[in-house]
């Protein structure tokens, strides 16, 4: 099957993993005396926190040599070739080209960049990564020849200077300065939340022209979840029902590190997160990160009243399955893995009473989940045991939205039912894509 990638999310589930591929790479720098091997490292480290592999590194193609389809409002755009190969990739850049490309979106030539390189968010790196990050791209990535390749979008859309205006209204200029009242541990997180892991570009939802309502949590919707090429990224502020408001700071920190906890798994465009970028974190750097989003008060407040574990329905019509239409492709389907208690046997096999994925308002995620599954999450170069499997060729459309009004109704969680409408209409987009 050709497979067609649809979208920023699809780009980013798919790329490679990065994390063995680091030292091979940094070893052709070993050969040149003059080159600070430190710095290298550093600036390869980095480049995970950044997750720049996500993008800029194709599936099966060569280290950062770009070509990765992404789908823009506009049209398909490809990811360019940052390699240090002289004539096809950024060999010619100096460091102050490569500053300005990274935080300002502008490349060599003068040509704006288009926001799908999250350069709003890299805006806030300071000096010192972005001359690590170069040493690392001059010196620890090696060259490939490989063309550009033009985007697909028409004239007149195809026009870079209107970028200029975007960057003036929505480009916040300046590197992250540390918050004073704010102890080490959050202004690292923060820094690293805002800026290089660039959170918000999924996290967090966009205005009408496709700019992040908030960069930072003195903005309202900051990190309060968004929905990004059919996933739904979830809240990641205090609410405690959809989002971290009961995870604990350890929570958090297993789940950056291993990609599931005692409350939820990664799936969709977090797996590509958790396989290229945050497992590889220090643990210093990921108890930073938990520590800033555990800071973050209840994007839209707490008023609805906190979720507690209740079996008892749910058990009735488990026990007569006959009667409720979604209760019985539960039994067939999803109870082997899910339970009949909904509490799954985490972290392996994901739970589904109060999960927040499950009870968040927007469905999203768990209808394409349901659909089409996940790709593995990798940690330490093993594979999940249990990956979800997709249900597409298995169940109808009203199979689908039955079964997932069932588990939203179930064991408390309280959250609304699924349309069969919504089910056909993430089914066409998401086979669209494949
Ligand atoms: C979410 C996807 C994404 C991520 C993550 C990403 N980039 Fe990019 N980057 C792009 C896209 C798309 C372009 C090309 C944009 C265009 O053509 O307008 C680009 C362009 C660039 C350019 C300009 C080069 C040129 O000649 O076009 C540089 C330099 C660059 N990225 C560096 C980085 C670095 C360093 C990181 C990690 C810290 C990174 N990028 C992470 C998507 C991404
Ligand atoms: C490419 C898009 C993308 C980026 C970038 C991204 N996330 Fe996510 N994230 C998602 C999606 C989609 C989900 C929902 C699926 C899931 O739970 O894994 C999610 C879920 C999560 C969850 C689990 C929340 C829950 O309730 O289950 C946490 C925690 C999280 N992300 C933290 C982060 C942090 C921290 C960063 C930045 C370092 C980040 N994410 C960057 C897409 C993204
Ligand atoms: C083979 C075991 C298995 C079966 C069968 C299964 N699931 Fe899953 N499911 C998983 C795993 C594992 C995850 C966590 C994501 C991952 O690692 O792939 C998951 C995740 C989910 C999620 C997202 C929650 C989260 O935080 O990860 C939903 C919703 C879900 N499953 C619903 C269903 C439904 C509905 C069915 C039946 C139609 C079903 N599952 C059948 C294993 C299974």
């Amino acid at each position: 099957m050709k497979k067609m990638l649809k979208g920023l999310g699809a780009a980013l589930c798919v790329a490679l993993p990065f994390l063995a591929q680091v030292p091979a790479r940094a070893a052709s720098a070993a050969a040149n005396p003059a080159v600070d091997q430190t710095l290298v490292q550093r600036g390869a480290y980095l480049a995970q926190l950044g997750d720049c592999a996500a993008c800029h590194t194709a599936p099966k193609g060569k280290p950062f040599a770009g070509g990765l389809p992404m789908s823009t409002p506009m049209g398909r755009i490809y990811v360019t070739n940052i390699t240090p190969d002289a004539q096809t990739g950024i060999g010619g850049y100096t460091e102050a080209d490569f500053a300005r490309a990274l935080r300002e979106g502008v490349a060599k030539d003068g040509h704006n960049l288009y926001p799908a390189m999250p350069y709003p968010s890299y805006a806030k790196v300071n000096d010192d990564d972005v001359k690590a990050l170069y040493a690392f791209f001059m010196h620890g990535v090696a060259p490939v020849q490989q063309a550009n390749r033009e985007s697909d979008i028409k004239w007149p859309l195809n026009m870079r200077w209107p970028l200029m205006l975007w960057n003036m209204a929505f480009l916040d200029k300046g590197a992250y300065r540390d918050k004073p009242g704010k102890d080490a541990a959050w202004n690292r997180g923060a820094y690293l939340v805002q800026g290089l892991g660039h959170c918000g570009s999924c996290h967090t939802p966009r205005g009408v022209a496709f700019q992040e309502v908030a960069l930072d949590e003195s903005g309202s919707g900051f990190l309060s979840g968004a929905l990004l090429d059919d996933w739904f990224a979830s809240n990641l502020t205090g609410e405690h029902n959809a989002g971290l408001g009961r995870w604990s700071d350890e929570d958090v920190r297993t789940f950056l590190k291993t990609g599931a906890n005692r409350h939820a798994s990664a799936f969709g465009a977090m797996t590509s997160v958790i396989n290229n970028s945050t497992q590889a974190m220090s643990d210093q750097d990921v108890a930073a990160i938990s520590a800033y989003l555990k800071s973050l008060p209840p994007a839209g407040g707490n008023a609805a009243q906190p979720y507690t574990y209740d079996p008892q329905a749910t058990k009735v019509s488990l026990d007569r399955p006959a009667n409720d239409a979604g209760a019985r492709v539960y039994t067939a389907y999803c109870m082997h893995c899910h339970g009949v208690d909904g509490r799954g046997f985490a972290p392996m096999l994901a739970p589904l009473a109060g999960n927040p994925n499950v009870l968040a308002k927007n469905a999203s995620s768990l209808i394409n989940v349901t659909l089409n599954g996940t790709g593995d999450i990798v940690i330490n170069g093993v594979p999940s045991p249990f990956p979800m499997p997709g249900f597409a060729a298995v169940l109808d459309d009203q199979q689908i939205a039955d079964v997932l009004s069932f588990v939203r109704a179930g064991w408390n969680n309280g959250a609304p039912a699924v349309g069969v409408a919504e089910v056909a209409k993430l089914r066409q987009s998401t086979q669209a894509g494949r």
